[in-house]
Order: structure tokens, then sequence, then C-alpha cells
């Protein structure tokens, strides 16, 4: 569930776990669940698992959910089941816009005030705290449109490469990098909605954004897009997946080649059926 926190609100396609969700199994099942894996001949439970969403930026709902599998845990425990482990998920929120990220030191405090003592070992799935803020997208301008209503700065990456906007609606800093004649500083910001190329309306990374004058040509940062973003592309609207480069200490490495045309039709098979027919349709014409 990458997208949603628990309490930003769904737009009806993509929305936090509620109980008619396919996410993990009803509380009051359970317990009798567990029971019934620890009775079988082939089957080792070692544990409970709760994952309650993600980007999720606030203490509280981790400690309430927290609390609850620890006393499920420990009933568990009560009742002579053996249970060794609990995983706490991921969810751990960023900051993408004004947010403020959640505290680490506070959740670590948490953690140790709620588990410290239980005996329990615990497992922790962060995904998008760990690599979310380490990636930004590079993407060129490579065209000004204004229409009566809206300024419009189209680059040349789209919602194939990074999908978060289109899909969630979800925010993501843009800043022009490489050298600006006059530099960033006193830079008049006009409102522009920063658009890829694809025939897609969804396929806009920023609406009404206030940004500094941008020229065709220009070098755009769409930042934290380290999660989420690449595991999440596709080459939809034939277009090759982007190249991925690493960089640490100074110095850039290519660790992913930009994807070849070639490579998006290189694993199709003709359908045989196909050659049969136009065979027969031949030999029927004789
Ligand atoms: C079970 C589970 N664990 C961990 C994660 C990672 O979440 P995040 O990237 O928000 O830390 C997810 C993502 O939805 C998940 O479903």
């Amino acid at each position: 569930m990458p997208g949603r926190t628990p309490r930003s609100p769904p737009d009806g396609a993509i929305s936090p776990p509620r109980r008619e969700d396919k996410f993990g199994i009803p509380e009051e099942e359970a317990a009798q669940l567990y029971a019934r894996a620890a009775a079988e001949r082939w089957l080792r439970p070692v544990g409970l698992a709760v994952h309650i969403g993600s980007q999720i930026t606030a203490l509280a709902p981790f400690e309430r959910a927290y609390r609850r599998l620890l006393e499920r845990a420990e009933a568990l425990r009560a009742a002579g089941l053996p249970l060794r482990r609990l995983d706490l998920g991921g969810g751990l929120g960023i900051s993408y816009r004004a947010e403020t990220a959640l505290s680490l030191e506070r959740f670590g405090a948490m953690l140790g005030r709620l588990f410290a003592r239980t005996g329990f070992e615990l497992a922790l799935e962060p995904g998008r705290y760990l690599v979310g803020p380490a990636g930004v997208l590079l993407t060129r301008v490579i065209r000004r449109k204004e229409t009566a209503h809206r300024h419009f700065v189209i680059v040349d990456a789209a919602m194939n490469d990074l999908i978060r906007p289109a899909l969630y609606d979800a925010w993501h800093g843009i800043v022009p990098v490489g050298p600006r004649p006059g530099g960033l500083e006193g830079a008049e910001l006009q409102e522009a909605d920063v658009v890829g190329p694809v025939c897609e309306s969804g396929d806009t990374f920023a609406r009404a954004r206030l940004l500094p004058p941008l020229a065709e040509g220009e070098i755009l940062a769409l930042l934290d897009a380290g999660a989420y973003g690449r595991v999440m592309a596709s080459t939809y609207n034939a277009r090759p997946l982007a190249a991925e480069v690493m960089i640490r200490e100074g110095r850039a490495a290519l660790i992913r080649p930009r994807q070849r045309r070639e490579e998006l039709w290189a694993h199709e098979i003709a359908a045989p059926f196909d050659a049969g027919e136009d065979e027969a349709a031949a030999g029927g014409r004789g």
C-alpha cells in the first residue's frame, strides 16, 4: 500500500486498508488461524505481522497498532503457542513536501518502550524511508506551451517513468538543476503545469507549481523518486526504461543502461497460427 496514509482520503480506486480490502487477516480470526497453523505437521508459525499503511508521518498510528499486536501476541503466548517474532511492517513516512518525516529517534524510543522487556524478536520492513529520498528523476524540458488558462512545461519524462503523481496525485518537489543564467536567486516564479509527453491527461507531474521561468533544454530533478519510482516504471507508450546512475561521494556510475528500443519487442513471439492462416488464405486464392 505504498501510496496512501490511513488518513489521506481515498479517491475511490486506491485507499487505505479497510476491512473490505484484500489485505491481512481479520484480527479476531488471527488467533484461531495461528493455533491451527501451530497444530499442522508441516507448518511452524513463528510470529505475527502487521502493516498499517504507507507514508505515515505520525507516531500515534504505529503505537496503537503495535500495542494491539503485542496484546494479541501475548495472549497467544499465554495460551502456550510458540511465538517469538513480531514483524512491525513498514510505512515510515518521509517528507515529500512540508510534512515532517517520521522521527526515527522517537520511533525507536517508542519501540523500546513497548517491546524491550517482552522478549520478542522484532522485524521491520521500511521501504520508502530507506530509499525514497535517495533518488531523483532527471528530465529535460522539451517544450513550453501557453494556453488561455495554463502555462505548460513539457518534459521528456512521463508517467511511465514515475507513476506516483498520476496514480496517487502524489507531490514531488521539482527543481531546475545545472547552471542557469543569473542563477535561481531572485528569479521570478510563475505557476506552471509540468507534464510528460504521453497522451493521457494524467501524465502530469505537477499542477500550478511555482517555478522559475524554464527554457527548453533545461534539466529538472523530480525529488524523492527513489521509492515506488523505478520499480513501478513501465514501458507504456513504447517508452524504453530510463538509465539509472548511482552517485556516491561525488562519483557517478551507470548501474543500468537506458533500455534499447529493440528490447521492447525482443521477447515477443510470433504466433504460429498467423503464418498458417496467411498460407491458407494464399492457397485459397490459388
Ligand atoms: C507488507 C508491507 N511491508 C512493507 C511495505 C513497505 O512500505 P513503505 O515503503 O511505506 O515502508 C509494504 C508496502 O506497501 C507492505 O505492503
